[in-house]
């Protein structure tokens, strides 16, 4: 059994927990920290929690904590770790791991130091169905992979520091971006170097100082390319879509708004639909089981398994540090309008630049093949290069298919 020392009392800190004490869960929140006494009451009852305590080091040091899960503004992330260090604490952090990636680096600087585990909560990574598309890249099922789109759009945030540039770090990218750039990195390969990135924000809807649209292009070292599509002020619920493609095959992955659970109701009786769900009545897409369809159950495991293991967790500080960089060279590009360098000043991944340009595959001793395909009359198109001139032709074979 372990104890966690839940940091935070708010929106994420509720589905962790409903997470880590989930069906027969064996693993307990054994001390919540916050500001304000009646809102940690309330969390302790919610919760079945036994203590609650609004001096964050009182909660982090507690002798029966074994591992502290931070779920507090991005702003706090990195005070919370120092503390974690201090009294060297296993810790989980939630996305995105800091502001800034100066800010990550020294996150990674003082776990690694100490030698205590630094678990990046990137839930996005563990849903069951990226878990197995990812799986299913790794073996090979789709080839190499192209080109790594995700998307996460909703109605905006629900608490007043997203909104602020200060305390958040940014906008749509530090809070949404972090998610889909981790997602599209895991199918690219985490080996292989994200390089520059070309970015596009603005603030077309909110009053703020930060960007509520973003799209982002991020160019990895063997020429894949990851998308991000973000947004704080999409109509009609959480969109939460993936795709992607490869030389041998294709994702998509559709984890929240239509995921095949649609309900009619008039809305006479009011209720929870789902996250950021817009709507009580008319159609609505409620999601069966909300903390495993995101993610959390699998991450919490991995995280635990590989406390009690001694080895890294799939997600980990390392690699919250290394979206941050992204995500930083993406807060330069929408300024500069220009490719910008990822700056990494650790890399930890392949450093060969392999594979990159694209796949030849051999037709005979002449020519390449580019495609082959079928046509609506039964026709058998090839199209070929030739190796030494590079003209490229199509051969037609008649009748070939009835
Ligand atoms: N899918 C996800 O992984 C996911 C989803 C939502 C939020 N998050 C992350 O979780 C973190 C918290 O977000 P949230 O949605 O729970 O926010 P929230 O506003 O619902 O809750 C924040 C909590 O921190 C406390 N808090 C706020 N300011 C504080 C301060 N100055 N000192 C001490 N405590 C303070 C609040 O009282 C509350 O308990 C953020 O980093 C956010 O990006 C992750």
């Amino acid at each position: 059994m372990l104890k966690v020392a839940m940091l935070g009392s708010g929106f994420i800190a509720d589905f962790y927990t409903m997470s880590l004490h989930g069906q027969r869960s064996r693993d307990r929140v054994h001390v919540v920290y916050g500001r304000s006494e009646d809102k940690l009451q309330a969390f302790c009852k919610r919760w079945n929690v036994a203590k609650y305590t609004t001096n964050m080091e009182e909660a982090i040091s507690d002798p029966e904590v074994n591992i502290v899960v931070i779920s507090l503004p991005n702003n706090l992330h990195l005070e919370s770790v120092r503390l974690c260090a201090k009294h060297k604490k296993a810790v989980l952090c939630t996305k995105p791991l800091a502001r800034t990636a100066a800010e990550a680096k020294e996150m990674l600087d003082l776990v690694e130091k100490v030698g205590i585990m630094g678990g990046y909560l990137e839930d996005l990574v563990y849903t069951p169905k990226s878990l197995k598309a990812v799986e299913s890249v790794k073996n090979g099922a789709i080839g190499r992979v192209l080109w790594a789109r995700s998307r996460e759009t909703h109605p905006g945030p629900h608490s007043d520091w997203f909104w602020n540039k200060e305390t958040a770090g940014g906008g749509a990218i530090i809070d949404l971006g972090c998610h889909c750039i981790e997602i599209a990195r895991n199918y690219i390969g985490k080996d292989v170097k994200p390089v520059e990135v070309m970015c596009w924000a603005d603030t077309l809807v909110k009053p703020i100082e930060a960007e509520d649209h973003a799209i982002g292009l991020v160019k990895y070292e063997n020429g894949s390319i990851g998308q991000f599509e973000v947004s704080w002020a999409f109509r009609g619920g959480l969109d939460l879509r993936d795709e992607v493609a490869g030389t041998e095959g294709t994702i998509w992955n559709n984890h929240f708004l239509r995921t095949g659970f649609e309900m009619f109701t008039t809305g006479n009786k009011e209720g929870y639909v789902a996250e950021k769900a817009e709507s009580t009545s008319g159609w609505l897409f409620p999601v069966g089981d909300e903390v495993n369809e995101l993610g959390y159950n699998h991450m919490f495991t991995d995280m635990f398994e590989a406390f009690e293991q001694g080895r890294q967790p799939i997600e980990s500080f390392y690699d919250g540090y290394v979206v941050n960089a992204v995500m930083d060279a993406c807060y330069r590009s929408a300024q500069s309008r220009q490719w910008e360098p990822v700056q990494l000043d650790v890399w930890r991944g392949n450093t060969d630049g392999s594979t990159k340009g694209p796949a030849v595959t051999e037709y005979n001793e002449q020519y390449y093949l580019i495609k082959e395909e079928i046509t609506p009359n039964g026709q058998k198109k090839t199209i070929l290069k030739d190796k030494k001139t590079g003209e490229i032709i199509q051969r037609v074979e008649e009748g070939l298919v009835k």
